[in-house]
This record gives structure tokens, sequence and C-alpha cells, in this order.
């Protein structure tokens, strides 16, 4: 029997074409650029087994981002692994809004890092911001240290805290932004049972049962590690918007307003320090 070439395994994937692509990519170690200079030499049989492995993982449902191990998140290629939420094409707005409101030399707050996407973008993007990022998961900080390293960001601009919400700081610090995209899935939603939410942290997903536990120890604690004028900026589920609003109000944050994402769906709730 002649040895599979990548255009035989693409052709005879039950897989898309992108998708197995992507796997023969990993698998070979190669770019598409080769694949496509060498597809049809055969291939060595480890590699080809290592393809038909993660091709039998990805039909079983594991994301491609988890078997690759990489997920593309504001243009940085980022480290993921399943100790970390993989970076949602969505959260790219809470970036944006961050590094527009931030004023110079300010210092920034990333509520519940996981693999340090939201943290590491703004640090990239603002070099004269100071970041300031948290998990209460030490796999998940550790996955995020090893993103920071990879961008080049020293300890001087993204450093990295363990511990759960707001004990994970000192008592005196202030922030001009904080912003957090915690769990928000309420714990009995049959969506954590389906889809690429079977295979991600469920401390990622999950936030008590109406979802809002984590938003509503959030906004409680803001006002105290914001500067005055300071913005807390959060992202929450497409039918949360209301909640989340009253959840800042009471904790006495003005200017509350929610902005919706491409999709129309009420996404990112602001709030200001008095
Ligand atoms: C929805 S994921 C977001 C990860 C990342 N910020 C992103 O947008 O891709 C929520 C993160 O909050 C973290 N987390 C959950 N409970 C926490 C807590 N009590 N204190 C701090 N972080 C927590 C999880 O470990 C997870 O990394």
């Amino acid at each position: 029997m002649t040895a599979p070439t990548a255009d035989s395994l693409i052709a005879a994937s039950p897989l898309p074409r992108t998708e197995a692509r992507r796997l023969l990519e990993y698998a070979t170690g190669q770019r598409r650029e080769w694949l496509l200079a060498h597809g049809d030499e055969p291939l060595e049989p480890l590699v080809s087994e290592r393809f038909l492995a993660l091709q039998a993982s990805r039909i079983n449902g594991e994301p491609l981002s988890y078997l690759c191990g990489e997920r593309e998140f504001y243009g940085l290629a980022l480290r993921v692994n399943r100790a970390v939420l993989i970076p949602r094409p969505e959260t790219e707005l809470l970036v944006d809004a961050a590094c527009e409101l931030a004023p110079r030399h300010a210092a920034v707050l990333d509520l519940g890092t996981g693999s340090g996407a939201i943290a590491i973008a703004i640090a990239v993007t603002r070099p004269d911001l100071r970041v300031v990022a948290t998990d209460r998961s030490s796999d998940a900080l550790a996955v995020a240290t090893e993103n920071a390293a990879h961008q080049g960001l020293t300890p001087s601009r993204l450093s990295f805290r363990a511990g759960s919400w707001w004990q994970a700081l000192a008592h005196a610090e202030r922030f001009e932004i904080i912003v957090a995209n915690p769990p928000y899935i309420a714990d009995a939603d049959p969506h954590l049972t389906e889809g690429d939410l079977r295979f991600e942290p469920r401390s990622a997903l999950a936030s008590g049962s109406d979802g809002l536990d984590a938003l509503r120890e959030i906004a409680s604690g803001a006002l105290a590690h914001l500067v005055t004028s300071g913005r807390l900026i959060v992202e929450h589920g497409w039918d949360q918007g209301a909640a989340v609003r009253t959840l800042f109000l009471r904790a006495g944050l003005q200017d509350v307003h929610t902005q919706p994402d491409l999709a129309g769906h009420e996404r990112l709730t602001f709030g200001r320090a008095p």
C-alpha cells in the first residue's frame, strides 16, 4: 500500500477542508505553503498517524484550537490549552473599549485573564499602559505568563496575580480602567454540555444559578479599586444587560450603559466611578 500524502489525507477527511488542512499543518509542523508545494509526496507514517489521531479527536468535538494549542486573538497568536477559555472574537470589543478609554500611562486591571488574551492585547496595543491581570486558576496563569513572554511583555508592563477576584489585589491598589470577561453562564444551562463548551473549563464558564455570581462580586468591589472617574467595563451574556446595569448602579457606578456587539446583542456594560 502506498503511503498517504497530504493531498490524499485531506481528500479522504470527513472534516471541512480548512480544518483538515490546519490539523495537517500541525501534524507535519509545516506551514500551508509547504503543504501546497509538497502535497503529493508520501508522509512519514508517524505524521499520518498523528493526523488521524487529531482528526478522530476533532470528529469527537474537541475544539481545533485545543488540538493545535493555538488561537488568534486581536491579531496575536496565543497558546491555549484545556486550562483556559478559548478567546472569542467578540471579546476584541472589550480590548477596543479599554484602549480607547484609557488615559496615557494609566493602570489597567484585567480580572479573570485566562490565556491572558485581553491583558496582552491591551498591553501590546498601548505600550504606555501598565497592566495587571489576575486569575484564580494557577494553570491559566501559567498559560497567560507564557503568552505574555512570547509577546515580549516584561512584568513591568504586564504582571500577573493569583487569587479570587478582588482578593488577588492589595487593599489600596487602584486603576483607571478595570476590565473583565468573567464566567457568566447559569450553572444549569444545557449549553454547558454542548459543542466546544464541553471541553472548556467549567470554572471559566459557569457562575451560579443565574450566571451572575462573578459579575455581582466584580461590580460590588469595583469602587474600592477605581480611581476617581475610573471605568469598569465587563463582558456579559446577550440577555444580561439589564441585570448588569442594575448591579453597576447599585454598586454606585455612574454613566452606566451597554454596548451591543457586531451581531447587535448587548455585550459590554460600562460604568464610571464618581
Ligand atoms: C470567561 S473566562 C475569560 C478568560 C479571558 N479573560 C478571555 O476573555 O478569554 C473567565 C476566567 O475567569 C477565571 N475565574 C473564574 N472564577 C474566578 C475567580 N473567582 N477569581 C478570579 N478568576 C476567576 C477563570 O479561571 C477564567 O480564566
